[in-house]
């Protein structure tokens, strides 16, 4: 993938990046490189680095993100909006971002709360969104986004844009859609405008409300009825006494019938 493409494409779809763009054959990972850059004192926001492969891809909770060449793999440093209601909501407007950007080659993915894109129940895409202080940038938010473009490194519990659509499409080309969107969802945040996102990510959701989930956070499972997402962001629980818990991060997943 070539910097000078991806600017060129970026161009193209409206947006004249207003940072560096890093792109890089081989990496231990894209976020380690832009957290170096950060610390090493050479990033500005919107600073965004993509690989065509990762070594030592990391995924969210301390998993692993197995990253073959042939998927995309980017991380981009976004600002912290300015407005506190507007923070928390950044991690699933980046999900929402990478969906809307996918639907533009055919793949139309659910949102799992807070921010995994599914198609058919399998994972399509991963999104990790963690807080950056320091290194003379204001405090930002680096934004890991892995999309299976080409390959599905997980077999049944994944699946790929190429399996989707039988389109094998380049990840340079998934990369500038997903920043167009990206950006262009934060400037609605910025401008302090947090409850059409959050309906556009309820109307992209996965349809498991009123169902059973659970929800691993801060090293507790809690299980109950999915209820909605509220206006922070947060997943709304019904407990088995009838409660209601709010959830401001973790891992969910649906308990089928009969599974565990
Ligand atoms: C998850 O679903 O667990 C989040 C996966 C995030 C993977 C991306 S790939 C680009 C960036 N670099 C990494 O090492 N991780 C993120």
């Amino acid at each position: 993938m070539s910097a000078a493409r991806l600017r060129e494409l970026l161009h193209s779809c409206g947006h004249d990046w207003p940072a560096e763009l890093a792109a890089f054959p081989v990496l231990d990972s894209t976020n380690d490189e832009l957290r170096e850059r950060v610390r090493g004192g050479s990033a500005s926001t919107w600073l965004a680095v993509t690989a065509e492969r990762q070594t030592a891809g990391r995924g969210r909770r301390g998993h692993g993100w197995s990253s073959p060449l042939g998927n995309l793999y980017l991380s981009v440093l976004a600002p912290m909006p300015a407005l506190p209601d507007a923070r928390p909501l950044v991690p699933l407007v980046a999900g929402l971002a990478v969906a809307e950007a996918l639907l533009e080659f055919g793949v139309e993915a659910r949102l799992k709360w807070p921010n995994d894109l599914l198609c058919g129940g399998r994972k399509l895409a991963g999104i990790s969104a963690e807080a950056s202080f320091g290194g003379g940038v204001p405090e930002a938010i680096v934004l890991g986004i892995g999309v299976n473009v080409r390959v599905n490194p997980l077999g049944d519990l994944a699946t790929s844009m190429l399996e989707r659509t039988g389109e094998g499409r380049d990840p340079i080309e998934v990369a500038a859609a997903v920043l167009t969107h990206v950006r262009d969802r934060h400037r609605e945040l910025e401008a302090g405008a947090c409850e059409p996102a959050l309906d556009a990510w309820r109307a992209r959701s996965v349809d498991w409300w009123g169902r059973p989930v659970e929800v691993t956070s801060g090293g507790q499972a809690l299980r109950g009825l999915a209820v909605g997402v509220d206006g922070g962001g947060a997943l709304i629980l019904e407990l088995p006494d009838g409660r209601r818990e709010t959830v401001l991060a973790g891992e969910a997943r649906e308990l089928r019938l009969g599974g565990s």
